[in-house]
């Protein structure tokens, strides 16, 4: 039987990153795992690491990781790779709701969606979702913590800290 959620562990996953390099890298890791659908929202201060994460995605999806561009004047950036893939960078906006800028449509399709600055999404506490929260330890140390939200997310964090052990 199926124990309520509130007895459930949450499942989640910290790694530490040391170079921009490793952040990457972690992204790669993360693309593999993906089929289409998922909901990738990130988390973390100015220069963190989100881009760069993305980046890493962005190569692990078989898409050039110059295509990814940040900051910029474009709020979602559409591309193609193995699957279609939605970069999509709040920081511009102070607050934004699922139902400005089509954003319902972008995070509810058959696309890998990340969200930079997805603390921004009014709505966001509410979906479902794999959250990659990166922080600073130092001038290139990160931590990298996933957290699953939500029904799909708990096996690919599982298939995460099983490739990591
Ligand atoms: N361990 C690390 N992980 C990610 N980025 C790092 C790391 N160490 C240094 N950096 C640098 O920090 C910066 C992160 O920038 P960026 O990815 O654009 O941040 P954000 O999108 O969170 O604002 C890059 O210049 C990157 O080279
Ligand atoms: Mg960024």
């Amino acid at each position: 039987m199926a124990q309520p959620a509130a007895l459930q562990a949450p499942v989640f996953l910290v790694v530490e990153s040391q170079s921009a390099g490793e952040t990457k890298a972690w992204g790669r890791r993360l693309a593999s795992l993906l089929e289409g659908g998922e909901l990738i929202a990130l988390c973390g201060e100015l220069g963190a690491g989100k881009t760069c994460f993305v980046k890493g995605l962005a190569r692990g999806l078989r898409l050039r990781e110059e295509e990814i561009l940040s900051p910029s004047f474009t709020i979602i950036q559409e591309h193609s790779g193995r699957l279609p893939f939605y970069h999509i960078d709040l920081y511009r906006l102070d607050e934004v709701e699922l139902d400005t800028l089509g954003l319902r449509e972008y995070l509810f399709s058959e696309a890998v969606s990340a969200v930079e600055w997805f603390e921004r999404l009014r709505e966001g506490a509410e979906l479902q979702r794999l959250q990659v929260e990166i922080s600073y330890a130092s001038a290139s140390h990160r931590l990298i913590r996933f957290s699953a939200a939500g029904g799909r997310y708990a096996a690919i964090v599982e298939r995460l800290r099983a490739g990591f052990l």
